[in-house]
């Protein structure tokens, strides 16, 4: 099928900035700069400035940056770790390859952890929590650091959409123990390939993931401090990152700018419902734009077929995922959101008429 209107616009991105992109691929190329390098440390240094935290290390995907935190700060067997179910399966994933237990609480209509169901979920068991901040918008941490520090738990903030999403004018990643992002491709600052990024203010906790991230070393190859992982951002993968990374705030204005538009345009647009607005504490910067709708799967077929490419993050549940043994819980609002959301197309080089043409295509599905 040949869209009209791309999901993702990778193609595009790199037409309008090759110059840059090639200059890039260049320099390191010509260097042979390639692992643990300085454009990898001046990427860390740029990210630690933005959130507002002493480190920011490096890793190959959001997927380790979880992994490696959450065995740096010693989750394992005998723990558990509350979470929602209503995540990418990393998210659950990283609890479980400790060797602890996910302990999933429901979501609520801004498809992020309801705080207020958190609570009755901790034991004397519990270790930490992993809130997401999901499609770019930021969960209540205040509530949560508030839990976090009532019952002495850890927090690793998973923020792998959420990079420059602020709470009450802090930065996202900046509250916990530790902040995660990825920078897949589709993500707010996509890699041309995997890639991740651990923010913390701890001292012990950095130096214990530079040593996990490169098989145990950290200031000399010759000195292994434990057994670790080949989980580094490739030096190549940090300068391009770091090259976007100029841009970053502009693309941020231009998401929220389309998120305006859908809000206003499909306003009133037949069942839909669209993401609450929760007043100035959120800065969303919109990794997703999502609806919902009761008619989702015919709307999705509509929109497909008029060339609008959507997506549906995710279909199923993590705890409806037979393989992952989460079947036991029981969560009303992540089972309904997972039958009626939807991902519009939303990225900094989507035109204004890609925009109309995708909330016309909603309005006339709708007969509007
Ligand atoms: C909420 C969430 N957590 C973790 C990840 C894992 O990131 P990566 O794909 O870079 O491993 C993703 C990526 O899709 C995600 O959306």
């Amino acid at each position: 099928m040949k869209y009209r209107v791309r999901f993702v616009g990778y193609p595009r991105q790199y037409q309008q900035m090759k110059s840059e992109f090639d200059a890039v691929f260049e320099e390191v190329m010509s260097g042979g700069d390639f692992i643990l390098r300085r454009h990898l440390e001046e990427f860390e240094g740029n990210i630690a400035r933005y959130i507002g935290t002493k480190h920011a290390i490096g890793v190959n995907s959001g997927t380790d940056a979880l992994y490696l935190s959450a065995r740096a700060l010693g989750f394992g067997s005998g723990d558990e770790v509350i979470t929602v179910g209503h995540t990418f399966v990393a998210t659950v994933g990283a609890i479980v390859q400790c060797g602890a237990k996910p302990i999933l609480v429901d979501i609520a209509d801004d498809f992020n952890i309801d705080v207020e169901h958190i609570e009755e979920a901790i034991t004397s068991k519990t270790k930490g929590i992993i809130p997401v901040h999901l499609n770019g918008h930021p969960c209540r941490m205040d509530k949560i650091m508030n839990l976090a520090k009532k019952y002495n738990l850890i927090v690793i903030e998973d923020s792998a959409q959420a990079l420059g999403a602020k709470f009450k004018d802090k930065m996202v990643g900046s509250f916990g123990n530790a902040g995660t992002y990825s920078f897949y491709p589709a993500k707010l600052l996509g890699a041309p390939g995997d890639g991740g990024m651990v923010v913390t203010n701890d001292d012990n906790l950095a130096r214990k993931l530079k040593a996990l991230r490169d098989n145990g070393r950290v200031d000399s190859a010759d000195v292994i401090e434990c057994y670790g992982w080949c989980s580094r951002l490739d030096n190549l993968h940090a300068a391009i990152l770091d090259m976007k990374f100029k841009y970053f705030n502009q693309w941020i204005r231009r998401r929220r700018e389309i998120a305006k538009m859908y809000d206003e345009g499909l306003k009133g647009a037949g069942d839909i419902i669209l993401s609450p607005y929760q007043g100035k504490d959120f800065f969303d910067v919109y990794q997703n734009y999502v609806i919902c709708s009761k008619r989702r799967d015919e709307l999705v077929r509509y929109l497909r077929d008029s060339g609008v490419e959507v997506l549906i993050s995710w279909p199923k549940p993590m705890h409806h995922q037979k393989a992952l043994n989460l079947s036991h819980f029981t969560l009303p609002v992540t089972e309904r959101i997972s039958e009626e959301v939807l991902s519009l197309p939303i990225y900094p080089e989507l035109t204004d008429e890609d925009v109309k043409y995708t909330i016309d295509c909603i309005c006339g599905y709708y007969g509007n």
